[in-house]
């Protein structure tokens, strides 16, 4: 396989499927990437893949330890050692220097790379946004001179090459195939395709972002026979936004998500900067997130609040399933031997109020304890003609509370109903106490984040 490093060309041969960047990176000589726990959490991995942008591409910063290095065949990325001229430092190296932002110099370059990546953000005005180096940590600097450097620096001059190369596109993605004898990788280009592999075989698992996929063969030594990458089917890539409805791909990163939905409803826009961190969502995907299952990732809430419903593929043809009838059992989907998820339809008109709130051991950058989502839509007289109230971390799978929903319909929105629905959702959640929080403490907050959603949806009548 053939792909670019800070503006060379490498070949890659013979390696298994689980091989990450990270580890070609530093068996190469480029040790500026570090490893700090091989599961995306500190950022001393990080580097800067160039990724597609509405206007032309855009670096987005990844950790390495969790980017398959099969995934990368024609990609280009840029490591610290790419970012500046021998001799000199790139602005955001220089500014990280003077303030003080490196002691012992581990997490710098992972720091020096997502800043960069900001500098350069397509449209910035202003300085850096700090919370661009949100993924990354330090453990003896201390944040604040990391801060001040993103605060000092200003915009990139137009004869920058980083800057030049961002109104170019990012490099398509084209069909591949790693050959290996026990862990061989295949990457097609075409939604056919794909599902003519998965009908000779059905059980191999897909990977889009493998923030999910590199932490198993990172932490947990799994191995798989055959990973089928779902990354360059462009129907699995789509963003569309139409009267009926905004379908989003189910391999679409996040945050191309994020930049691609401007006008995405309040809800969501508050909910991306609660999922991982940015180098997580630089590569995570809807469909990966839906797939694990997992009783605690975040999407499903949101999406049950806003009536989603997945659009399948598989060798049997085509469905569409609603998201509440997708969790069976935990990690458990009702995805049958060799489909995929295509794509996620959100239905249109939005319900005019909706709000998601994450509760975790700290505010960014961490599972979830428990999530909501409701949503709300009210006729003239202030009568509620539509309620939805899902939860994640209360059960073995992401839910839906229908008797809670059926308390709130045709009453007006005010504190007497709420109570009817918290009784309701008392009644119907049977949460399991574990290290992040007790059953009981799950059912308490699962009943005040709803009387939090009224107080923030019905402000008038509160006060
Ligand atoms: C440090 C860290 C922080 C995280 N924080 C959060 C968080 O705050 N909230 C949260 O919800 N999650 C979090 N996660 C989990 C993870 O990032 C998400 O679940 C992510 O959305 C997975 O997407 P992916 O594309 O990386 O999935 P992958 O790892 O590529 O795949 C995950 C699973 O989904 C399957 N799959 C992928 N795409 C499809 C498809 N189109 N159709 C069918 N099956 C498919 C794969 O076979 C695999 O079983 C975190 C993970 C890490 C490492
Ligand atoms: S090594 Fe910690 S995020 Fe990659
Ligand atoms: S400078 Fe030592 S970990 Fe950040």
């Amino acid at each position: 396989m053939q792909f670019q490093i800070n503006g060379r060309v490498v070949e890659a041969r013979d390696f298994p499927s689980h091989r990450t960047l990270l580890d070609f990176l530093r068996s190469q000589g480029l040790t500026g990437a570090k490893e700090g726990c091989a599961e995306g959490e500190c950022g001393a991995c990080a580097v800067a893949l160039v990724t597609p942008d509405p206007a032309g591409s855009r670096l987005r910063v990844v950790n390495s330890c969790l980017l398959l290095l099969a995934a990368l065949e024609g990609q280009e990325i840029y490591t610290v050692e790419g970012l500046s001229q021998p001799g000199t430092l790139s602005e955001p190296q220089r500014a990280i220097a003077e303030m003080g932002g490196s002691q012992c110099g581990y997490c710098t370059p992972g720091f020096a790379v997502a800043l960069f990546a900001e500098f350069h953000r397509p449209g910035r005005s202003g300085p850096c946004d700090p919370h661009s180096m949100g993924g990354n940590l330090c453990r003896c600097t201390g944040y604040r001179p990391l801060r001040d450097a993103a605060l000092s620096l200003g915009s990139v001059p137009e004869t920058d090459p980083f800057q030049l190369r961002s109104h170019l596109p990012a490099p398509e993605l084209a069909a591949f195939s790693l050959p290996h004898s026990d862990h061989p990788f295949e990457r097609p280009a075409t939604l056919a395709d794909c599902l003519s592999l998965l009908r000779a075989r059905p059980h191999a698992p897909l990977v889009a972002g493998a923030t999910d996929l590199a932490v198993e063969a990172n932490l947990r030594a799994r191995r798989w026979p055959l990973l089928v990458s779902v990354e360059a089917l462009p129907e699995l890539r789509v963003f569309r936004d139409s009267p009926s409805e905004v379908e989003l791909g189910a391999a679409l990163p996040l945050s191309e998500i994020e930049a691609l939905w401007p006008t995405a409803p309040p809800a969501f826009r508050e909910w991306f900067p609660l999922f991982a961190s940015p180098l997580i969502r630089n590569r995570a995907t809807l469909g990966g997130n839906l797939a694990t299952a997992s009783p605690v990732g975040d999407s499903a809430p949101l999406l049950l609040a806003f009536d989603a419903r997945l659009n399948l593929a598989g060798p049997a043809g085509v469905r569409s399933l609603p998201l509440s009838e997708f969790f069976l059992a935990y990690r458990r989907t009702a995805l049958l031997p060799g489909e995929l998820i295509v794509s996620v339809s959100l239905p249109k008109p939005f319900p005019e109020c909706a709000a998601f709130f994450k509760v975790a051991k700290r505010p960014l950058d961490d599972i979830s304890t428990l999530a909501a989502a409701y949503s709300l839509s009210l006729d003239p007289a202030g009568l509620i003609t539509r309620s939805r109230i899902a939860y994640g971390g209360v059960a073995a799978t992401p839910v839906r509370v229908p008797a809670a929903e059926a308390a709130l319909l045709g009453a007006p929105w005010n504190l007497a109903s709420v109570r009817r629905a918290q009784h309701a959702v008392a009644a119907a959640l049977t949460p399991l106490s574990d290290h992040r929080g007790t059953a009981a403490y799950r059912l308490a907050v699962a009943q005040t984040l709803l009387e939090k959603f009224f107080y923030q949806s019905a402000p008038v009548e509160a006060a």
